[in-house]
């Protein structure tokens, strides 16, 4: 397994392209099951949850086309070969589920091994097959798999989610657009990665009322067309590199992304005293020469448009190093903690109750040999380990590749000493 070895200290300064949002693009490709003409996508990250959701694509039936460098997809669902999302996939990436809701009110049937528990919570997949159900669908479980049949097709039903869910929304809105009849899906989420899917599946063909909002009105049609799309900019990928900026007291230009895209982070960097600002080709992040440690700030994560659960670990990362005493709640998944032990053994003062942590500013971090289990907490080592005196390895980077494209390559292109030791 791959190691990253950081040596701590260096400002970062210059420019990072951000590529395209992983969490738009794997809806996207699932979306391709809905048509059986070709589904082209640009400014696809490459990350290696893309590759897992292209395994299962392809192991479905859909004939897909890669251009690694210039970030392009092509995806055909032409003839479904496979209705069944195999164990050996879906346990790689929750995100599988989302095959389910298109292949059937595509075909009328679809099997996925039941994603299991993982690392930041128990994350079940109730809301997404409560909906289905609804819709008419009989959900059974055998063996670990959810089978979901609907022979005369799915039908319009008004379904409340119970709390906000964006895989939920997402799964349920595709399903609902070859459904018979409209669907009303109430408090929907209405993060930029879901209005990415609907006005893609808009270009598609789809009825879809209320993108943005917490109520998404689709009215089911025959069928659905290919297209082409332009996944977003990574909101989560942009605000890891303003928080490198910011922990290391440099000065990066983030190209290719959108402010507006991040604003509940922005605010947030904003009391701790990072400069942000849009510029034409991006967002500009830097920390004014009068500030020599970030002020500590207090925040809770929610749904879009507050604070992500997914900058958690990295705010967090930044806020070690702060003049201060800091309160983060975690409001979405429970036991999103990981990265605390290990950010205490770099010399963090981190306390934890229940889903509040307070985190008392240090000075200095130290170097350490660390390992995180899951995508963002590992992320977070990675940013202490900019600033910590000394040399900091990040061990399982395999965690960092799902979700991050190139990050030794950007970060060095900024002036990191940061080293990837092959395994
Ligand atoms: C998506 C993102 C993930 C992000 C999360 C919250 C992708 C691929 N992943 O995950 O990076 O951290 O949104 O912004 O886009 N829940 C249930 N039952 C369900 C579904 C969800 O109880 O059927 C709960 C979850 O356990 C969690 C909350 O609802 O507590 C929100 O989860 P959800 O928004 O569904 O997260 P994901 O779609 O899995």
């Amino acid at each position: 397994m791959d190691k990253l070895q950081i040596l701590g200290g260096t400002p970062l300064v210059g420019k990072v392209k951000i590529g395209g949002a992983k969490n738009a693009a794997l809806p996207l490709m699932a979306a391709s099951l809905l048509t059986d003409s070709a589904l082209t996508l640009h400014n696809v990250p490459q990350v290696s949850d893309i590759l897992s959701m292209k395994k299962l694509l392809t192991e479905l039936g859909v004939e897909v086309g890669m251009d690694i460098p210039g970030a392009l997809l092509s995806l055909s669902a032409k003839n479904i070969v496979n209705k069944t999302a195999p164990y050996d996939l879906v346990r790689k990436m929750r995100a599988s589920i989302l095959v389910l809701g298109p292949i059937l009110a595509r075909t009328g049937q679809g099997c996925v091994s039941m994603p299991g528990g993982c690392s930041i919570g128990p994350r079940p997949v109730d809301f997404h097959l409560a909906g289905f159900r609804e819709m008419g669908a009989k959900i059974s479980l055998h063996q670990g798999y959810i089978e979901a049949i609907a022979p005369s097709g799915l039908k319009g039903a008004e379904i409340q989610l119970p709390i906000v869910s964006v895989g939920a929304t997402e799964n349920l809105m595709m399903a609902a657009c070859l459904a018979k009849g409209t669907t009303i899906i109430s408090n929907a989420a209405c993060e930029p990665e879901v209005m990415d899917l609907a006005q893609c599946l808009i270009k598609m063909g789809a009825e879809i009322e209320g993108i943005g909002t917490g109520t998404l009105k689709i009215a089911g049609v025959t069928s659905l067309k290919g297209t082409e799309h332009t996944v977003l900019p990574d909101r989560i990928e942009s605000g890891t590199y303003a928080i490198a900026a910011a922990i290391t007291h440099g000065c990066v230009e983030l190209l290719g992304t959108r402010i507006h895209l991040f604003s509940g982070l922005a605010s947030k960097l904003a009391s701790a005293g990072v400069l942000m600002s849009a510029g034409e080709n991006g967002v500009r992040v830097e920390v004014p020469r009068g500030i020599k440690r970030p002020l500590a700030v207090d925040f809770e994560t929610g749904p879009y448009p507050g604070f992500p659960t997914d900058m958690q670990a990295q705010m967090m990362a930044l806020l070690t190093v702060s003049d201060g005493v800091s309160r983060i709640t975690e409001n979405i998944f429970e036991n999103r903690f990981m990265h605390v032990t290990e950010l205490g053994r770099m010399g963090a003062d981190i306390s934890v109750k229940g889903n509040t942590a307070v985190v008392r500013g240090v000075g200095r971090l130290r170097g350490a040999p660390v390992m995180a289990t899951d995508l963002r907490a590992s992320v977070s080592l990675l940013l202490a380990g900019l600033v910590a005196d000394g040399e900091t390895t990040i061990h399982r980077v395999y965690h960092l590749d799902r979700g991050y494209e190139r990050i030794e390559e950007k970060l060095r292109n900024c002036g990191a000493k940061i080293e990837r030791l092959r395994q």
